[in-house]
């Protein structure tokens, strides 16, 4: 569940735009506004096709025997929402088997010349994702790692070693797995690169990692059945109306903040889902992070005396931790903190979080929107993940735009095309 809370916003006496929330909810459920063929995720937590789920899961058990690192390839939706439910569920020292590493989102030669030694002589497969298939980014990523595996375990065993997730029928990547006797699972036409975690693009993956893929779609199934409301009892209109009426009063950026460091990821992943989703037509609140306490002691000072009226916050509040170590007591007390002795950390956590709230709301006058999660787990990851796609349909509508296009990116990519020369491009 995830619960919003303005208590601790400037919108605690402004009206919401019930109205609005309440028409543009017909759009979205009757499916008749701007990018209404990129819908799929609305029905998919319960619509996906079972057979492959199950062929899924066979495979993902079988190459966890032969690996021991999963290389993911991807960029962009093809990327970000594996790394942040890896992190927020599995955690950053977890102790499966199975390593996830991340390949195809940047062309930085060291980065890439570090992970091929890294890889040298280690059993590790590959996971090649692209939905349109013709990203320059995972494709040159791809090549190299590619011939690496196919030289260190021979091209028969390295058949059994790489999966495609890519578009059913189209593009280059489908092209060459095929040719090549690579398996390949689907991503649906109508879900965009940003929407497409809860699809092969991120089940297949996390199924490898040993994570309970059944959980995260249980989490989601909640979040489609609980967020049904056509006003602003539904828990993601209301986060979507609230930061919408402060883009209204004249802020230009949202930061999302949480207090947890393994959910520094679902801060990335958010920021491509907003940003993406909204930064149009001159439009849009900038999406911002920042991880407390870390950049408490960096960004903090901004937040507390920097201009005001340019970002808000948006904290995630969790309310129950995975694990709660206490402090110790300690005899000699050097460092004079034995009045911790016996509180836990998520108590002082929490009391920092209160502390926090109140000094960039009271004393900085910045308006923070509350989200408070009942815990980090699988379940929890599904549930954001919906609730967070239903906010951003209502807000970027809200907004006057089409939510599932990305016009922009694709400029970017063309220019690349154009300017390394790829033939039949001008
Ligand atoms: O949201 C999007 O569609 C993009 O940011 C893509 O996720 C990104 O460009 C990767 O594209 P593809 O999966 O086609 O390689």
């Amino acid at each position: 569940m995830i619960k919003v809370n303005l208590d601790h916003s400037s919108l605690k006496t402004v009206e919401l735009d019930n109205n609005k929330v309440k028409q543009i909810h017909e759009i979205i459920k009757t499916k008749s506004g701007a990018g209404n063929d990129f819908l799929g995720w609305i029905e998919w937590p319960e619509a996906f096709n079972k057979n492959e789920y199950d062929q899924m899961k066979k495979v993902a058990n079988s190459l966890r025997s032969k690996i021991d690192i999963l290389v993911t390839i991807g960029i962009g939706g093809s990327y970000l929402g594996i790394r942040a439910a890896d992190e927020m569920i599995r955690g950053l020292n977890h102790s499966d088997k199975i390593k996830i590493i991340y390949s195809g989102h940047t062309m930085s030669s060291t980065y890439v010349a570090q992970l091929s030694e890294y890889l040298k002589g280690k059993k590790f497969g590959i996971c090649v994702i692209s939905k349109s298939g013709t990203t320059t980014e995972p494709g040159i990523a791809f090549r190299t790692l590619e011939k690496q595996l196919i030289e260190q375990s021979g091209i028969e065993k390295a058949k059994e070693l790489i999966v495609a997730i890519t578009d059913g029928s189209r593009g280059a990547l489908k092209t060459l797995a095929n040719k090549k006797g690579y398996l390949t699972f689907t991503i649906p036409n109508d879900i965009g690169g940003r929407f497409s975690v809860l699809t092969p693009v991120g089940i297949f993956p996390l199924l490898v990692a040993g994570i309970n893929t059944d959980n995260i779609f249980k989490g989601a199934i909640k979040a489609k059945n609980n967020l049904v409301q056509n006003d602003l009892t539904n828990q993601a209109y209301k986060y979507a109306a609230a930061r919408n009426a402060l883009y209204n009063q004249g802020y230009k950026a949202e930061a999302l903040v949480t207090y947890e460091l393994q959910m520094q990821y679902i801060n990335e992943w958010w920021k491509q889902l907003f940003g993406e989703s909204e930064g149009k037509e001159g439009k849009g609140l900038f999406p911002t992070s920042m991880v407390f306490s870390t950049d408490l002691h960096s960004m903090g000072q901004w937040v507390q005396e920097g201009p005001r009226k340019v970002v808000f916050e948006t904290i995630i509040k969790i309310q129950n931790p995975v694990g709660n170590l206490s402090v110790e007591l300690d005899q000699d007390n050097y460092d004079g903190l034995n009045f911790l002795a016996g509180k836990s950390f998520h108590e002082i956590n929490s009391v920092a979080i209160e502390g926090v709230i109140d000094a960039h709301v009271n004393a900085g006058k910045m308006p923070n929107i509350i989200l408070e999660f009942e815990k980090m787990d699988d379940e929890q990851f599904g549930y954001l993940v919906y609730f967070f796609e239903l906010a951003v349909a209502m807000s970027g509508y809200m907004m006057g735009i089409n939510p599932f296009d990305q016009p922009g990116v694709e400029v970017y990519k063309q220019n690349m095309f154009k300017l390394l020369g790829k033939p039949g491009i001008k």
